[in-house]
């Protein structure tokens, strides 16, 4: 397939110290593995061959060390640094050679979930262009990017409101054609001082070209302590598929 992949493992991981302090965050341990192993598993399960890690230069050499050159998990891996934890979408942005002009599975290193994700890929691939996002119901939406939905259609997408238009989350799958490239050269940094992948969506959705799905069994983020020990116990009651 020539759908390739892409695993975004850099940030801080600041609201998991002092694990994190000598670490990084998707090194930690989630049930029997480390949680960077559980996207990599996903992009695999959908037939994806090439993938590329992107973190922080602190810890990739424990990232290459533990994942190498993907021989172990039937795949290759690529590597590229993220100097400063500038955003999703920033570090999205240094996929752009590897993406060679082809569509892109993009993955957040601690999303952690049970469905498989072929399905999903397929429907995006048969759109011939654009975006497709999951969504997934949640109890704590502010926590996330949120989309306000009307007849099905994503209107619009916010970045941890304080008055969640509803209690879809945005989960940290996305599919994009290569067309996300010229979006994220436009993008200006957030409050936050960083390039939204949010922002990214929006355009999509400004350009009619945005689509989503509902994620089918559990999902979790893992990057707070909750969510971490969430993330264990799910996947060892109901492991991946
Ligand atoms: C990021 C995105 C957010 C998304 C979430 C999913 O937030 O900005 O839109 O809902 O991942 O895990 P973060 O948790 O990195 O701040």
């Amino acid at each position: 397939m020539n759908l390739r992949g892409v695993v975004l493992a850099g940030g801080t991981g600041s609201r998991l110290r002092p694990l994190t302090k000598v670490t990084n965050k998707h090194l930690l341990p989630v049930g029997h593995k480390p949680m960077i192993y559980y996207p990599i598993e996903k992009l695999i399960g959908m037939g994806i061959e090439e993938i590329l890690i992107v973190t922080g230069v602190e810890h990739m050499g424990d990232v290459v060390g533990l994942l190498g050159s993907g021989r172990e998990f039937g795949c290759r891996f690529t590597y590229k640094v993220q100097d400063e934890a500038g955003g999703i979408a920033q570090a999205l942005g240094l996929a752009e050679n590897f993406a060679n002009r082809q569509p892109l599975a993009v993955i957040l290193g601690d999303n952690i979930f049970q469905a498989n994700l072929k399905a999903h890929a397929q429907r995006f691939l048969a759109q011939g262009s654009g975006a497709r996002l999951l969504l997934k119901q949640v109890s704590d939406p502010h926590r996330f990017g949120v989309a306000e939905i009307r007849d099905g259609k994503v209107l619009g997408i916010e970045e941890k409101p304080a008055h969640p238009k509803s209690d879809y989350a945005i989960i940290g799958v996305y599919f994009y054609d290569a067309g996300v490239f010229d979006i994220i050269r436009t993008l200006q940094p957030s409050g936050r001082g960083e390039l939204e992948i949010t922002d990214v969506n929006n355009a999509y959705i400004r350009k009619g070209q945005l689509a989503c799905d509902v994620l089918d069994g559990w999902w979790t983020d893992a990057g707070t302590f909750d969510s971490l020990v969430r993330a264990s116990d799910c996947v060892i009651r109901e492991p991946p598929q």
